[in-house]
């Protein structure tokens, strides 16, 4: 690498003030929408980080409280800075240069301008951008792509020879300008020495009397700089959310290439046009994901587990060989050759121990399963602390709240809750204890022992023939009674 290609990256500057109308959103500005797991600027600030720039700044504008908090809480080495009127990306870029020229900080080396609102762009393609554009020794260097349909966009204008002249707004385009299939991405490389003062000239003499940051091409050509341009290799990688059509396309976009990266990687897609995944899910070699899996948040995926179908996971790691059916699992770990589902509900702070098993239509929530122990079918288990090797039969409830308090329940090793025990906690039942199929305990049952509380059972012999006269339970009952008098005579 030359010596000049080697400078440092001064700065990367995102522009975000614009109001997004065309989302139709109340609840939030545009770039705070979210694409697999993060918001659009997160991404485009995800990019930027993977170059650490000395600088890192974003134009916020409209609805400046909710990016500027969004910023504080995920991206605390970006700074906010306001543009007050949203009159251009030109006067966008001057806005952001002067913040950082107040804080004593001259821009020396390459800056990149870049938007909030394209989430597929790579850190490859910025880093690719920065190299040429150091390496040729531009003043500026922008990207572009050739696109299908260039209706709306910048287009790029070249010289005969080929070299960029300047960029031209479709509103400002002639007929035979507007043919131009390559377009301005509105991503650029500046050399940040000269960008302060290419910003403070230009005018608003255009269609729309803003200050176009598109001016500064010409602007620097004219003052004897050289201007680049790269040419994105995929088209898609700039697109630019407008609506909520583009989100939905971006997200695919997105997904897809996650889901490719996933398969390189080991990992079985069955269908990828059910399967989502977000960017920080990680995972190793021999997973395998069924249709309708929703991987979320930092879930991780050890090697050899088995997801789906039909199952979201948040912020869950499953451990290797373990498998999770039709099932909705939020914050839990799952251990090495656990089975959880199908119809199970893990609901935040779970930990389930190698080889247990949460079966179908069992909730659980903030509890740790041992290893080993089982909780097959029908139950809900909060707040509770299961031993290894534990069982808990059919229909097990853990009385967790009292209306006001939620209390503890602990289950020993081995112990065996029969069918359809309500555990009112707070509640211990021994290691190696059993509980008496349904039975209601209050009390601590200590180990080893039985805990029984309900009614005894009392017979009331031919109730049915009195009280239930005529009917074919009362025809049964006495066709058994006959064949039990026949065996008792003939022995
Ligand atoms: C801009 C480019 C165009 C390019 C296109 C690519 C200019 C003059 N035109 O057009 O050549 O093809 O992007 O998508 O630059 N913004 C601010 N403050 C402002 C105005 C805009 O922060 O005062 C931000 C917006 O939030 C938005 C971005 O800059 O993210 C682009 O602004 P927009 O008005 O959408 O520019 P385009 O007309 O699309
Ligand atoms: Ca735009």
């Amino acid at each position: 690498m030359s010596a000049v290609s080697d400078r440092p990256l001064a700065a990367v500057l995102v522009l975000a003030a614009g109001e997004g109308t065309r989302m139709k959103s109340r609840a939030l500005p545009k770039v705070l929408h979210e694409v697999c797991g993060r918001s659009l600027l997160g991404h485009v600030l995800a990019a930027a980080e993977e170059l650490a720039p000395h600088q890192l700044a974003v134009v916020v504008g409209h609805r400046r409280e909710l990016v500027t908090d969004h910023l504080n809480e995920r991206h605390p080495r970006a700074r906010a800075v306001v543009q007050e009127r949203q009159n251009g990306t030109g006067s966008a870029a001057r806005v952001a240069v002067e913040a950082l020229a107040a804080e004593g900080l001259e821009l020396d080396g390459t800056v990149i301008v870049t938007y909030g609102d394209t989430p597929l762009l790579t850190a490859d393609t910025l880093r690719a951008l920065a190299e040429q554009h150091a390496g040729q020794g531009n003043g500026v260097t922008v990207l572009t792509a050739e696109v299908p349909d260039p209706t709306g966009y910048g287009r790029i204008l070249r010289a005969a020879d080929g070299s960029v002249t300047g960029i031209v707004e479709q509103r400002d385009a002639t007929a035979e300008q507007r043919a131009i299939s390559e377009i301005n991405s509105g991503v650029y490389a500046f050399e940040g020495k000269l960008l302060g003062d290419a910003l403070a000239r230009i005018g608003t003499d255009n269609a729309q009397g803003e200050e176009y940051l598109t001016d500064t091409l010409e602007i620097l050509r004219a003052a004897g700089h050289r201007v680049g341009a790269v040419v994105a290799e995929d088209h898609r990688e700039i697109l630019g959310i407008n609506d909520r059509v583009q989100l939905a396309e971006a997200r695919r976009l997105l997904n897809d290439r996650l889901l490719e990266r996933a398969m390189r990687a080991g990992v079985t897609v069955v269908d990828p046009a059910t399967t989502w995944i977000d960017v920080q899910v990680s995972y190793e070699q021999d997973v395998l994901l069924h249709p309708g899996t929703r991987l979320r948040g930092a879930t991780f995926l050890a090697e050899g587990c088995e997801v789906g179908p039909d199952t979201t996971l948040t912020d869950t790691e499953v451990g290797a060989g373990a498998t999770v059916a039709s099932s909705t699992v939020e914050r839990a770990r799952i251990g090495a050759g656990a089975t959880v589902g199908p119809y199970a509900y893990l609901r935040g702070g779970v930990e389930l121990g190698a080889k247990g098993k949460v079966g179908t239509f069992v909730e659980v929530k903030k509890s740790s399963i041992g290893d080993g122990a089982k909780v097959p079918h029908l139950a809900y288990v909060g707040d509770a602390t299961i031993g290894e090797g534990a069982n808990l039969g059919a229909g097990t409830i853990t009385a967790n709240w009292d209306g006001v308090n939620k209390s503890p329940t602990v289950v020993g090793r081995h112990a065996r809750v029969g069918s359809n025990t309500v555990l009112v906690a707070p509640v211990t039942v021994g290691d190696g204890a059993y509980t008496a199929a349904g039975s209601a305990l209050n009390k601590d049952v200590p180990p080893g022992a039985l805990g029984v509380s309900r009614a005894q059972q009392r017979n009331v012999a031919g109730w049915v023939a009195r009280s239930r006269p005529g009917t074919t339970s009362a025809e049964a009952a006495a066709a058994a009674l006959a064949a039990t008098a026949e065996d008792g005579e003939q022995a």
